[in-house]
């Protein structure tokens, strides 16, 4: 009997043990704040992410501010009322308030906060001890989206169709201030110099990472231009990307006849422009890897540590000065 009530003990307690560490496991959560879900990569990053937290037992709760920079700061306040310290993933709308933000944090939290996507500052990073960054080296991307467009080129000396001896180049831009944007149209500018292409932007606009821009844009640089003198489309991410190839197609370009096409280029790798560069209707994109930053938000907020080895071990990457950089990978499609 007595055996028996020993043994029950022991059996309630590892229970009550096992329940403690489900329960411990059901309840670890994050709340995430999407600076625009309508965003192409964002959305799409939204539904690995999504996918990520279930399989890792992080439950995320989303915000989106709909590209509102003053709607986010309040939502964000509201979410600094919640004395559980819930890590927070913030995805800004506008980068700059990442310092503001940090200094409203009550004096006694150790909350984890990791921004992402959108750049923030060194010393916003070094205001807090608990503030990270998770992003991109948006150099490489370019660089990468350059060299696939090189090779098209070198495979392709004739691409100069209006014989004027240079290329002829389209740009579609992001936002004016996001280093994604900058940084990576001064890269694809860089590597076409050091490869001896001689270029020359005949068009250039900030279509903001949008589809509806990069259609609208793309269908007035055809028109004051015309076909004959745009030789290639570099824009700095897919969803742009995707509504310069709309226009083109509606004009019979990038779609069966070999004769009436233009390499366009993206960043991003959205599943709509990985099926447009298996069907040849667009060059070619870099992908910028939201699964591999999925996982390397899910399992910051998982293991939430303050120490960057252990972090840069969990995640196999470098952690330097509170900064993790995605690597991108080159897609593309030969023509
Ligand atoms: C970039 C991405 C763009 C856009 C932007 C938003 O990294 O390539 O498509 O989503 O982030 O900040």
């Amino acid at each position: 009997m007595k055996v028996n009530n020993a043994l029950k003990v022991t059996v309630v307690c590892s229970q009550l043990l096992l329940a403690a560490s489900v329960f411990a496991a059901e309840s670890k959560s994050a709340d995430v704040f999407y600076y625009n879900l309508t965003d192409s990569f964002i959305a799409n990053l939204d539904k690995i992410l999504t996918q990520e937290g279930s399989e890792q037992g992080i439950n995320l709760k989303k915000y989106n501010a709909a590209d509102d920079a003053y709607a986010q700061s309040e939502t964000l306040d509201i979410a600094l009322a919640d004395k559980k310290d819930t890590p927070l993933l913030i995805n800004l709308v506008d980068s700059s308030y990442a310092g503001e933000f940090l200094a409203s944090l009550p004096k006694d939290t150790t909350r984890q906060i990791i921004f992402f996507n959108r750049n923030v500052s060194d010393a916003a990073l070094a205001s807090y001890d608990n503030a990270w960054f998770v992003g991109t080296s948006p150099r490489e991307s370019g660089r990468y989206q350059a060299e696939i467009l090189v090779s098209y080129l070198k495979a392709h000396p004739d691409y100069d169709k209006n014989k004027n001896g240079v290329l002829d180049l389209v740009m579609l831009k992001g936002e004016q201030t996001h280093l994604d944007a900058v940084l990576r149209t001064q890269e694809v500018l860089k590597v076409l110099n050091e490869q001896g292409i001689k270029y020359k932007v005949v068009f250039s606009a900030n279509a903001n990472w949008q589809f509806q821009k990069g259609f609208d844009f793309m269908d007035q640089a055809v028109s004051s231009l015309t076909f004959n003198n745009i030789e290639a489309v570099v824009c700095n991410n897919d969803a742009m990307a995707m509504g310069a190839i709309t226009d083109l197609n509606q004009y019979g370009y990038n779609l069966e006849d070999a004769n009436k096409y233009i390499p366009v280029l993206g960043i991003d790798a959205i599943p709509e422009a990985r099926k447009a560069v298996e069907e040849g209707r667009m060059l070619g994109t870099v992908c910028n890897d939201a699964t591999k930053l999925s996982e390397v938000l899910v399992t910051m907020v998982k293991i939430d540590t303050k120490d960057s080895e252990e972090i840069s071990k969990a995640i196999g990457l470098p952690v330097l000065d509170k900064r993790i950089s995605i690597p991108y990978h080159k897609i593309c499609n030969a023509q």
